[in-house]
């Protein structure tokens, strides 16, 4: 009889991922330990990379291919401050109508190229009635609603060359990495606009309505948004060790009687605004990884 999980048909085999990463592998000779995740108009760290490898994503065997404007859609091979990285310039959103288990392909084929570490970044609205806009919130644990409505990337079979059945999540965001990165922030006079707190992943894209928004502030959420928690989940699963930065590119709406809307254009405008920040910020703690 075939499993019952509807899930379990979207799922890719551990060959579908080798044969992924074999390809890349034959495409470039970098080997990075690090793997970048750049969010919504944070693409801009893969164009300081020297001694680039640029691969579309529609050139690679079985990858998904990116959807969503001012998202390049492509892998970038290259060296940031001198230390071999690759950046996905373009991730892919579960709102964009991707399966949970597509959404984390790239994930696992950074683990079968040799990859340590992933950083995320993200675009999020804040929910922290103290942050600001613009603010940078390293990330120290999440809430992962999909997860809760049955979405999570491991649901299905489980390979055990990936991950064991029931991964820990209690040490997602990598305590050692935070430090480091507070460190680099402060060095690099971000300090000042440096938060650390919950992120809380919805599907979207709808943004939050005001009820929402308090439920999720009465939660403990300090940030929400759209993304990362899948491929945090994956990568955690597969053993790499996770840093976590979300901008916060607007404060939620959870007042009954403000006129204020969240709209994607402010999402853009914020991201421009702190986009060297966080740059700064990601090269020079790579420099320290
Ligand atoms: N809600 C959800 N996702 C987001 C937001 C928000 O307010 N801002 C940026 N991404």
């Amino acid at each position: 009889m075939e499993a019952p999980s509807s899930s379990s048909s979207s799922q890719c085999s551990y060959e579908d991922y080798k044969e992924t990463a074999d390809w890349l592998k034959a495409h470039t000779e970098q080997r990075p330990k690090v793997a970048i995740i750049c969010g919504s108009g944070l693409g801009g760290l893969a164009d300081l990379l020297s001694d680039k490898t640029v691969v579309p994503y529609k050139d690679i065997p079985r990858f998904p291919i990116s959807t969503v404007p001012g998202h390049a859609g492509q892998l970038v091979f290259g060296k940031l401050q001198g230390r071999e990285c690759v950046c996905m310039q373009g991730r892919f959103h579960f709102y964009e109508g991707y399966n949970i288990h597509t959404v984390t392909y790239p994930v696992r084929v950074f683990f079968l190229l040799g990859v340590k570490t992933l950083i995320v970044t993200n675009a999020a609205g804040g929910l922290n009635g103290s942050y600001d806009v613009g603010d940078i919130m390293l990330i120290k644990d999440h809430i992962n609603m999909p997860g809760f409505a049955g979405q999570n990337p491991l649901c299905g079979h489980n390979d055990e060359r990936f991950g064991v059945r029931f991964p820990c999540m209690s040490d997602a965001y990598d305590l050692e990495l935070r430090a480091l990165a507070k460190q680099t922030a402060k060095e690099q006079g971000c300090n000042s606009f440096l938060q650390e707190g919950v992120y809380c992943m919805l599907a979207g894209p709808t943004y939050e309505t005001i009820a929402e928004c308090r439920l999720l502030q009465t939660l403990g959420a300090d940030a929400v948004g759209m993304s990362t928690v899948p491929e945090v989940v994956a990568a955690r699963h597969c053993g790499l060790r996770v840093l976590g930065l979300s901008l916060i590119t607007n404060k939620v709406v959870a007042d009954y009687d403000s006129n204020e809307k969240a709209n994607h254009e402010e999402v853009l405008r914020t991201t421009q605004r702190r986009t060297q920040d966080i740059q700064r910020l990601v090269s020079h703690l790579i420099t320290k990884i």
